[in-house]
């Protein structure tokens, strides 16, 4: 890959990996401030995207468009909707569905966009790989592979979680990764996208967020850094 684009959700992960960016220059484009530079030999441009199916899909679109990224990774927290999952764990993208798309009263299926070749992105395998030996390397048992369901909702119910899995057969919820895998898809260009669970989406908050944010964009550093140094 030539250039590898790097979404970040959280201020605390993109500073991480800012630090870490050697030759840094920075330019704003739509509101989002994009950062050019090398790191571990690899030239990246990291940004974060804002919360939200829209804001990711535009910052993915300008990502390829103006700095040629030929490879997106998106790394943030997420809810857990695999019952198997517990907070902290790790999920990479199989692949990535936008949940809150409902045609359903014109006869297409749950999450279906119509008259398109797909609603449901693949991850790219190579991409995948990595993302795998690179989470059993930094958190060893904690990381399993799923489909990513997003949507512009924040799921705090025990109800539309059980729907999620059941009727989705999602691993977790988060609220960018399946607008991110549509403009690549869109665009021809690779991504996967790195979760950390975050809560159950429940509405239980039996997480010490703040604490929990500093563990989570930790690990996502050290995973997203031994993807680029695999690539
Ligand atoms: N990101 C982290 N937790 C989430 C949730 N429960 N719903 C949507 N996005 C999330």
């Amino acid at each position: 890959y030539g250039t590898i684009g790097i979404i970040g959700a959280m201020q605390e992960e993109i500073e991480l990996l800012l630090a870490g960016l050697e030759n840094k220059e920075s330019e704003r484009h739509a509101g989002i401030d994009y950062h050019r530079g090398v790191f571990h030999g690899r030239k990246v441009v990291l940004t974060r995207s804002g919360v939200g199916k829209v804001n990711a899909a535009v910052c993915t679109q300008i990502l390829i468009d103006r700095f040629g990224a030929d490879a997106i990774l998106f790394t943030g927290v997420a809810g857990a909707v695999d019952p198997a999952l517990n907070i902290g764990d790790i999920v990479i993208s199989s692949s990535c569905l936008q949940h809150d798309v409902d045609v359903t009263a014109l006869g297409f299926a749950p999450g279906v966009i119509p008259y398109q070749d797909v609603s449901e992105y693949p991850a790219e395998a190579g991409l995948i790989a990595l993302a795998e030996s690179a989470g059993e390397k930094v958190y060893p048992g904690r990381c399993a592979t799923g489909k990513v369901l997003s949507g512009d909702q924040f799921i705090a119910d025990r109800g539309v979680v059980k729907k999620l899995y059941e009727e989705l057969g999602g691993a977790c919820t988060e609220m960018e990764g399946a607008s991110v895998a549509q403009a690549c898809h869109m665009n021809g260009v690779p991504y996967v996208v790195i979760r950390s669970m975050s809560d159950k989406a429940d509405g239980s908050a039996h997480v010490n967020f703040a604490e929990f944010t500093v563990e989570a964009a930790n690990r996502s550093f050290a995973i997203v850094a031994e993807i680029v140094k695999g690539l």
